[in-house]
């Protein structure tokens, strides 16, 4: 069965816990009967409770610290996240990178959300500079760095997900998405990647999802040219009525 992805990245939004409800519950009708599609809602740390126990969507965290627990201000640990209901995080962020995450710190992440039996969702992609200078080299350079150390038999649990920083919406709608023809070389270029360190066999199991300014209009060429295993949602998925069509296109898929 070909399982498709629909991860929703609310960022640092929205600013009532009461509107985050809201979107929990519109999620939760849109919710596809298809089994071979996962709804996953990646709120801010605090709306986390919130949604424990609803049922039908997926929850995942926008983050976590390496260290299982202690004198670490501010950090919140990956078996905490579980503990919470959640079975998904998202590392490697272009947002997070900004700030100073380096591939180094995000494969302790990795290895930390993996052993506390959490899915990490791994965010590879090209700055702008780097398009031009070879976009690969960089990428390759984030996957090999990042799962490092990653055993064969942790694999299953990662979702790779090719986000290239200059596509990211930074929440303005109308901002330019890349192309299918690029989706598609770099969801190759990925594969390719992920053979030489592990298989040809888990290169062609491994989700490979595209971000970056994702909506209702371009998801199925995303789908469909792009070959992506679906999409890590930023600005769209706080917008009920368009995350429900994105959702409605993913099973209909
Ligand atoms: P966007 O965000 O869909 O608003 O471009 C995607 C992301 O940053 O994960």
């Amino acid at each position: 069965m070909h399982l498709l992805y629909l991860i929703a990245n609310w960022k640092m939004n929205p600013a009532k816990k009461e509107d985050a409800l809201r979107l929990l519950k519109s999620t939760q009708k849109s919710m596809p009967s298809a089994s071979n599609v996962r709804v996953v809602l990646c709120p801010p740390y605090v709306y986390i409770p919130l949604m424990a126990s609803a049922k039908k969507v997926e929850l995942g965290a926008q983050n976590c610290f390496w260290q299982k627990e202690g004198a670490f201000t501010g950090e919140v640990s990956p078996s905490m996240l579980v503990n919470l209901g959640c079975k998904y995080v998202i590392l490697g962020h272009s947002e997070r990178r900004e700030m100073g995450e380096d591939n180094a710190l995000i494969n302790k992440k990795i290895l930390a959300a993996l052993g506390a039996g959490l899915r990490a969702v791994v965010a590879v992609g090209e700055k702008t500079h780097e398009r031009e200078e070879g976009a690969e080299k960089e990428m390759q350079t984030q996957i090999i760095e990042g799962l490092k150390d990653v055993p064969q038999s942790k694999i299953k649990n990662i979702i790779m997900v090719y986000e290239p920083v200059w596509a990211i919406s930074k929440g303005n709608p109308s901002h330019v998405s890349a192309t299918s023809q690029d989706i598609f070389s770099s969801v190759l270029f990925i594969r390719k990647t992920i053979a030489k360190l592990y298989s040809r066999t888990i290169a062609e199991q491994i989700p490979v999802l595209y971000g970056g300014t994702t909506n209702s209009k371009n998801l199925l060429g995303i789908l469909q040219e792009g070959h992506a295993d679906g999409a890590l949602v930023g600005g769209a998925s706080l917008n009920a009525e368009e995350w429900g069509k994105m959702i409605r296109i993913v099973e209909n898929f």
